[in-house]
C-alpha cells in the first residue's frame, strides 16, 4: 500500500513552495501518495503516514517551523518526519562550514523534540523585486547574493533517498 505523505511548508516569497512541490513530485514518482500544503492550510495530520516539513530560514531561524511542530506535536510524534530548510547560507563558491552547521542546527532545533528520519539544507532564491524595502536593505547590508540558486537535482536526489524511509523498507 502506498503511504500518504504530506509535504507541509512555510514560504514568504514562494521559493520554498517550489522546493516542496519538487519534493512531493519526486515522492509521487517513487510510488508514494504525496501532496504539498502550506502550514496554515494544515488543520490535521490524520490519514497521513509520514510528513516532510520545509521552511525558509529568515534571520537564522526556519520560518514558522517550531510553531507548526508545537501545534501538531502529538501527531508528528507518531509519524516518520523528514525536514528541510531553504536558505542563502549554502550559496556561493565557498560557503562557510560553520554557517552551514549553524543553519542545520537551526533546522534540528526547530523540529525538537522530533527526530527526523532525514534533514537537509537547500540553497534558496533571493529576488529583490519580491522583497520589501526593509528586506532589501538587510540583504544588501549583509551582501547576500541575489538569484535563484535552487538545485533541482539535489532536491530530487534527497526526495528519492527519503522515499523508502516512509515506505518502511529502510530504517
Ligand atoms: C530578510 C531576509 C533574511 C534572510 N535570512 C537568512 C538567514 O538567516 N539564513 C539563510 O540561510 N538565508 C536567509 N535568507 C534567505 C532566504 O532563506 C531565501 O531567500 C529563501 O529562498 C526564501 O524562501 P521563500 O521564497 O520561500 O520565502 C534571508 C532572506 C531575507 C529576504
Amino acid at each position: 500500500m502506498a503511504g500518504r505523505i504530506l509535504v507541509a511548508y512555510a514560504t514568504k516569497h514562494g521559493s520554498t513552495a517550489g522546493v516542496a512541490e519538487a519534493v512531493a513530485r519526486e515522492l509521487a514518482a517513487a510510488g508514494l501518495e504525496a501532496a504539498g500544503a502550506e502550514f496554515p492550510a494544515v488543520d490535521s495530520l490524520e490519514g497521513y503516514d509520514g510528513v516532510v516539513l520545509g521552511a525558509p530560514i529568515y534571520a537564522g531561524k526556519p520560518l514558522d517551523l517550531a510553531d507548526f511542530v508545537a501545534r501538531h506535536r502529538e501527531a508528528l510524534g507518531r509519524l516518520p518526519v523528514a525536514a528541510f530548510a531553504v536558505g542563502i547560507t549554502p550559496v556561493g563558491a565557498a560557503p562557510k562550514p560553520e554557517r552551514i552547521e549553524q543553519a542545520r542546527k537551526a533546522l534540528i532545533d526547530a523540529v525538537e523534540p522530533l527526530r527526523p528520519v532525514a534533514a537537509a539544507l537547500f540553497a534558496g532564491a533571493l529576488d529583490p523585486s519580491k522583497m520589501g524595502l526593509a528586506e532589501r536593505a538587510v540583504t544588501r547590508l549583509i551582501g547576500s547574493p541575489t538569484g535563484d540558486f535552487r538545485d533541482w537535482d539535489a532536491i530530487a536526489a534527497w526526495a528519492r533517498e527519503v522515499a523508502p524511509r516512509f515506505a518502511g523498507t529502510e530504517e
